[in-house]
């Protein structure tokens, strides 16, 4: 069987491409998702990416994982620095996620220094544009065989 890896997207990544791209990029979510999928068959593994733009919607995604997800990559976006909806809603389920960040949050404003999942992932890759994505799928990867 398959392993599946859920990949979450959080607030305003929808706007990847358009959305300050000193920051995040050019590439647009749809094409980080196929570049994601192109590396996921590869791997031989199974994911499933998806954005939402409400804390709820994610919180009920990351609920659903459970029995169903062997482990999540999440970019939680602005929501990292606060959400502990996001950060229970992980502890609960209790599934190995890696957090993932396109631009370098420690080299940005003060406020994005603090991520309330950070002590409760397995690592996390910040600061490598689109690649901290396929870095994370490939930690994943290596994760997945560890625990086989
Ligand atoms: C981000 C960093 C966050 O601080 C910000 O709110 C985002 C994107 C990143 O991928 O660099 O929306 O998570």
């Amino acid at each position: 069987m398959k392993k599946k890896i859920l990949i979450l997207h959080g607030p305003n990544l929808n706007l990847l491409g358009i959305r300050e791209p000193e920051y995040y990029g050019r590439l647009s979510l749809d094409e980080i998702n196929r570049r994601l999928h192109e590396k996921a068959a590869i791997y031989g593994l199974e994911i499933e990416c998806f954005q939402s733009n409400g804390e709820n919607v994610l919180v009920e995604k990351i609920q659903a994982a459970y029995g169903t997800v062997d482990c999540i990559i999440i970019n939680a976006a602005a929501f990292t620095h606060y959400s502990i909806a996001i950060r229970d809603a992980l502890k609960a389920v209790g599934l190995p996620a890696i957090e993932v960040h396109l631009s370098n949050i420690d080299a940005r404003e003060e406020f994005r220094r603090h991520s309330v999942i950070a002590d409760i992932v397995m690592g996390r890759i910040t600061g490598f544009g689109a690649s901290s994505y396929l870095l994370a799928l490939t930690a994943a990867k290596e994760l997945m065989e560890k625990n086989e």
